[in-house]
């Protein structure tokens, strides 16, 4: 009996497959034929009209209250060449209880322009965000940077804290008055209030605990309080309007196919579906690298910066390899600076800000001859001789 259900259930399958591959089929024959496209509402002209969609705020020409122009938020111009219309915030327009989580901008922070054209897009338009790409490339900073533009709370998540569900959604605690109460965890009082949250390394957290995150990525999405004791319909908290999650990884959430990043959890394609835009940074080029350090770090010399980075980058390209296990992000390039300047010695500098950090041998051959080849010298890491330096101090 159970075999013939089987037989039954398999010939089924099949009789659907090959209707829906003839349906494709048909489909594909309409289409050449035009069929398809008259039916659409014809027309032959596959450009895009000049003029801004009309529910945008992107309107040439005057400037709607309550949003600014986005080379003056961001102070560069987005990288499409559209002056998009940002909505701004007046730090009135936040219960005063909650504007002590407005960041304040860092004249640091150095924008990829593409990666900020679309994140700023994912705010500005109720999208949820996703932003991949190596550590330490600035995926985080990009978000609270952008909340620190535009005025609005923000707040950060961290996955890899081995995120337990009551500390982020809630739990029971005793009040003052010996009372067991309800008290909000971090998510809630984001999702109330409308933050921007930054999310860090979601993919480390289980994919059931991120399953609470999937109702609340949906448009007028909500998030069920499940522990907290009441009735259901107060359990339930809704987005507030201005409320935006960017989530923000190494990984794109689909398992780390190099096992470079451990720990990382499969998680399920539902949550990953649910993003209105999914951003791939990279590290900054060259140029913006120096500049970030430059900035930072005004007294470093140009030609100093762009060698330093040199190296970064011939690092970079050895952990993409895979010949080293530890890559050098703009922070350590940043430390690199800082130590460089203090000690007036760049080699010492580098051994404390990432040399020192490497426990294999053959790794460690490998920084030396990338040092070598960007600075000529030899890179003594041990040496307690002054070593000439070039930092103009
Ligand atoms: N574009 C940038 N401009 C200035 N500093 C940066 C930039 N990108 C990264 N950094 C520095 O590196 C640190 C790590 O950045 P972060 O945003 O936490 O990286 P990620 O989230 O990609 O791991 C920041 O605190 C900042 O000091
Ligand atoms: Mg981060």
């Amino acid at each position: 009996m159970a075999l013939t259900t089987k037989i039954l259930t398999s010939t089924h399958t099949d009789n659907m497959k090959d209707r829906w591959i003839k349906k494709q089929q048909e489909k594909l024959k309409n289409l050449a034929s035009g069929l398809l496209e008259e039916q659409a509402g014809g027309g032959d002209d596959e450009n895009l009209p000049d003029e801004p969609w009309f529910d945008s705020p992107l309107t040439p020409g005057e400037v709607p209250e309550g949003y600014a122009k986005f080379s003056d938020v961001f102070g560069i111009k987005s990288d499409s060449g559209i002056e998009h219309h940002i909505r701004v915030y007046s730090d009135e327009d936040w219960p005063e209880d909650i504007r002590s989580f407005i960041p304040e901008p860092s004249s640091d922070y150095v924008f990829d322009a593409l990666a900020l054209e679309q994140a700023v897009l994912g705010v500005n338009y109720g999208e949820n965000v996703s932003i991949s790409g190596p550590p330490g490339c600035g995926k985080t900073s990009l978000i609270k940077e952008i909340a620190a533009r535009i005025r609005q709370p923000y707040m950060r998540l961290n996955g890899k804290d081995g995120l337990e569900i009551s500390s982020f959604v809630g739990q029971m605690v005793i009040n003052e008055q010996r009372q067991t109460v309800w008290q909000d965890g971090l998510l809630p009082i984001a999702v109330k209030n409308g933050f921007l949250l930054a999310f860090d390394e979601w993919t480390k957290v289980p994919a059931g605990i991120n399953m609470v995150l999937q109702s609340l990525l949906e448009d007028g999405g909500h998030l069920l309080l499940e522990d907290m004791p009441g009735k259901y319909h107060e359990k339930i908290i809704h987005r507030h309007d201005n409320f935006r999650m960017a989530l923000c990884d190494n990984v794109k959430g689909l398992g780390d196919g190099i096992d470079k990043f451990a720990a990382t959890n499969v998680q399920d394609t539902s949550t990953i579906n649910r993003f209105g835009v999914n951003i791939s940074m990279e590290y900054l080029s060259d140029l913006d690298e120096s500049m970030l350090l430059r900035r930072k770090y005004p007294k470093l010399s140009g030609k100093l910066a762009s060698h330093m980075v040199a190296v970064a980058t011939k690092i970079r390209v050895g952990y993409a390899q895979g010949n080293l296990s530890l890559t050098m992000s703009p922070r350590n390039l940043l430390k690199w600076a800082k130590w460089a300047l203090i000690l007036r010695n760049k080699e010492r500098a580098f051994s404390m800000a990432y040399y020192q950090s490497l426990s294999d041998d053959s790794e460690k051959l490998a920084v030396d001859q990338i040092y070598t080849a960007v600075f000529g010298g030899i890179h003594e890491s041990a040496s307690r001789e002054p070593v000439a330096w070039d930092v103009p101090f």
